[in-house]
């Protein structure tokens, strides 16, 4: 597409070219000298301060007297901790003053102010994301791979502008999800995602809970009544692994990489969800700004990030450099490269700006980028190793998946010792014998892949991969459907099965047990105390106690989840039976289709296919399930014990003692999910209503209610009651 001249207009231009074309007066201004400008002395009393106030953590009253003093505090350790790095406290006195500010405003919440740290925990987001307009849209980046690319963008710089040397600022490119700031005032007012670029979601909830994004920083000291950052939010290579254990312990399944956790993170609905996810946020340029007089700092991106960082904002001003001319450019990116792996995060380039504010302004932008900034794209990562073995994984429908096991080897920070070569013929396509030198590579930091083989090193004593015949765990024959390129087990007694079904029944998206996980069905499998699905609902609680990591809490826990699942909504148990082909969709139409999920065995391939989305292939499939004896008698003992095998939602919504009944939840629920609760309340006929209200027939009240509670509490025909009465209701 034709990009825009020198001047031309496709937004307002204010928007364009905010940085020096809006210069407002500002009428409000205020500045606290106790803010982040910390020199020397303020460190030093500010530490000073700690130590007395670590001394005063019996003594609310004095402690009350000298409230802000311990704002600041918090707000220094903070500063200390998420934006220089270099901590002056431990953890855990950090926490004493951070309880200690939380009960003092517990006890008098007239002491409470907008920019408290206490302001980042807390709130939830029941009805959605609003959609929030850009103060100046969000661009993306031209990206350049080589030097000769970054030539090429240096050359047409240099040619409109007339200059011969053009000075540049250069920094990482972080790899996580960006998203704007806008602080009004010296408070934090908003966060919001790119979203379209001229649209975004409002997060502000969510960022808030990111511990380097200060709730207020003093944009006034510059005479800038409104500012609108852009930035990235990533995760850390710590808090991504830190995050993966604790999922595992808690029997979830692991996330893929620190971009894709910290990108979904912004838009979970639970704060406190974001909050333990430890993100971090780098702020990297000023798209808009009010200004009351000139500020130097503002005429160049490396002063604005300056700006930034002496605002307490964490900014690349340690990481950046300012050059002059390509060549130095050049150097520096590709030092930079070298030192990609010992980075505490991920970043996936750099990003070449062109220093000069006004001429930044003078260049413009194409429709779809600045041209006065590119990114430097670094090369996929990639290394070579040997191919040592290969392992064979059978999954809940019997697939058979080829597993080829390397010689371990690092690659972008993590190191790389198995990778699935997913079927026969691929590893005919990609000529891989074992023995084999092998290029792999993790593109786009996603699951590592192998590229190809490398036959030009072979020794002649490399062996083919000689697929099995037979199953390797019970080893009945396999078998390969015309035109698949997957062989099967299809014994439906195989071990690898039996235990991949019940980690698929008990999964998030099928019926959701929570704290069951993928871990424990395999432990208690292996131990004897689960084999099949049924087993689920009748465990020998008094053996799993005997366990270790198995607490009495833990314990309580699991059964209440087992407990609750009874509940599920049919479509749910329709998809946890794993019957091939059938997806979560397919299950829906297949729950709505029926009275009583036995009563499938009554229908025919020909009747089913008559089902929305339902083909010949999934047809057959739903049918030679429900043929099979072992399967209804399985279906049977789940009814028998609790499972809801009817569709509630038809039987109950005009009969069940729940029908018209309105709900409403609030604060946070310890055992369910909002949305499994609601979706409980639904199912025996209930209805979810979303404010307190004379309409309201029961409130349940989770931990930390609010204000719905109290509201309620005045309407006395509203029943408040706790999670647990919900559950016994529900029953
Ligand atoms: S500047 C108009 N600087 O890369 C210029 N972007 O591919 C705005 N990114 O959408 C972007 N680090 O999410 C800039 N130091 C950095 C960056 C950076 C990461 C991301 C950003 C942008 C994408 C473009």
């Amino acid at each position: 597409m034709e990009g825009l001249g020198l001047g031309d207009k496709i937004y307002d231009r204010v928007q364009l070219y905010p940085n020096s074309f809006l210069k407002k007066k500002v009428s409000h201004y205020f500045y606290s000298p106790n803010y982040f400008m910390y020199n020397g002395e303020q460190t030093k009393q500010l530490q000073e301060q700690t130590k007395q106030f670590l001394t005063l953590l019996d003594n609310e009253e004095k402690a009350v007297e000298a409230i802000e003093t311990l704002r600041s505090i918090l707000r220094f350790h903070e500063y200390r901790y998420y934006v220089v790095n270099e901590p002056l406290i431990s953890d855990g006195e950090y926490d004493q003053l951070f309880k200690m500010l939380e009960r003092i405003e517990k006890n008098y919440p007239q002491l409470i102010t907008k920019d408290s740290p206490t302001h980042r925990v807390g709130g939830s987001l029941n009805e959605g994301f609003a959609t929030v307009q850009h103060l100046v849209p969000m661009l993306s980046l031209d990206n350049s791979y080589n030097a000769e690319d970054l030539q090429d963008f240096d050359r047409k710089a240099r040619e409109a502008s007339g200059l011969d040397e053009i000075e540049y600022c250069v920094e990482p490119k972080f790899d996580g999800a960006s998203i704007s700031l806008i602080y009004d005032n010296d408070i934090l007012v908003r966060g919001a995602t790119r979203g379209d670029g001229v649209a975004g979601d409002d997060i502000t909830t969510n960022v808030k809970q990111i511990r380097s994004i200060p709730l207020s920083a003093p944009f006034s000291k510059y005479g800038i009544e409104q500012i609108e950052i852009r930035g990235e939010i990533i995760m850390s290579k710590s808090a991504f692994q830190k995050y993966n254990e604790w999922l595992t312990e808690q029997g979830l399944a692991t996330v893929a990489n620190p971009r894709n956790t910290a990108s979904g993170s912004l838009r979970i609905k639970d704060p406190k969800e974001v909050a333990r996810r430890n993100l971090d946020a780098f702020l990297y340029n000023i798209s808009y700004h009010t200004e009351n007089r000139n500020v130097k700092e503002l005429e160049t991106h490396s002063g604005a990030l300056r700006l930034l960082w002496d605002c307490g904002l964490r900014s690349p001003e340690k990481e950046k450099k300012v050059v002059k001319g390509i060549q130095a450019v050049i150097d520096y990116v590709l030092e930079y490269e070298q030192k990609r792996d010992e980075l505490p995060y991920e970043i996936d380039g750099m990003v070449i700006k062109v220093n000069s504010i006004e001429l930044q302004d003078k260049l413009g932008m194409t429709s779809h980028h600045p041209r006065w900034a590119i990114a430097f794209k670094f090369k996929a990562r990639q290394a070579t190793t040997k191919l040592i073995g290969v392992e064979y994984q059978v999954g809940r429908t019997g697939a058979v998946t080829p597993v080829a096991k390397l010689q371990p080897v690092a690659l972008g920070g993590v190191t790389v010792g198995s990778i699935s070569i997913h079927n026969e013929e691929y590893i005919k396509e990609k000529d891989l014998k074992i023995g084999d030198a092998v290029l792999i590579e993790r593109a786009g930091d996603v699951i590592p892949q192998i590229v190809q083989s490398l036959p030009a090193l072979r020794t002649g004593a490399e062996q083919e991969i000689i697929f099995p015949k037979t199953c390797p765990v019970c080893n009945s024959e396999l078998f390969k459907e015309e035109g698949e390129a997957i062989w099967r087990c299809i014994n439906i007694e195989c071990e690898a099965q039996v235990v991949e079904k019940m980690v698929h029944f008990v999964s998030k998206d099928a019926m959701d047990i929570k704290s069951f996980g993928d871990a424990n069905v395999r432990k208690f499998y292996e131990l004897g105390l689960l084999k099949d699905i049924p087993g689920i609902y009748t465990l020998d609680f008094d053996k799993i106690g005997l366990l270790e990591g198995f607490g009495k809490k833990s314990i309580d826990n699991l059964k209440a989840a087992i407990e609750a699942s009874k509940q599920q909504p049919l479509h749910r148990l329709a998809y946890g039976l794993g019957i091939r082909f059938v997806g979560e969709t397919t299950a829906k139409t297949l729950a709505n289709s029926v009275e009583h999920l036995l009563d499938f065995q009554n229908k025919t391939e020909e009747e089913l296919q008559q089902l929305e989305d339902v083909g010949v292939k999934v047809a057959r499939s739903i049918f030679h399930f429900f043929s099979n004896e072992q399967n209804i008698a399985m279906l049977q003992q789940l009814e028998a014990l609790g499972l809801q095998l009817k569709n509630t939602k038809r039987a109950t919504v005009a009969s069940g003692e729940l029908a018209g009944q309105t709900f409403l939840f609030t604060g946070t629920l310890s055992k369910l999910k909002r949305s499994e609760a609601e979706e409980m309340a639904e199912a025996q006929g209930g209805v979810i209503v979303s404010g307190v209200s004379a309409k309201l027939n029961y409130l349940v009240v989770g931990e930390d209610a609010g204000s719905k509670l109290e509201k309620a509490k005045k309407i006395n025909s509203i029943k408040i009651i706790s999670e647990d009465e919900f559950l016994k209701l529900i029953e």
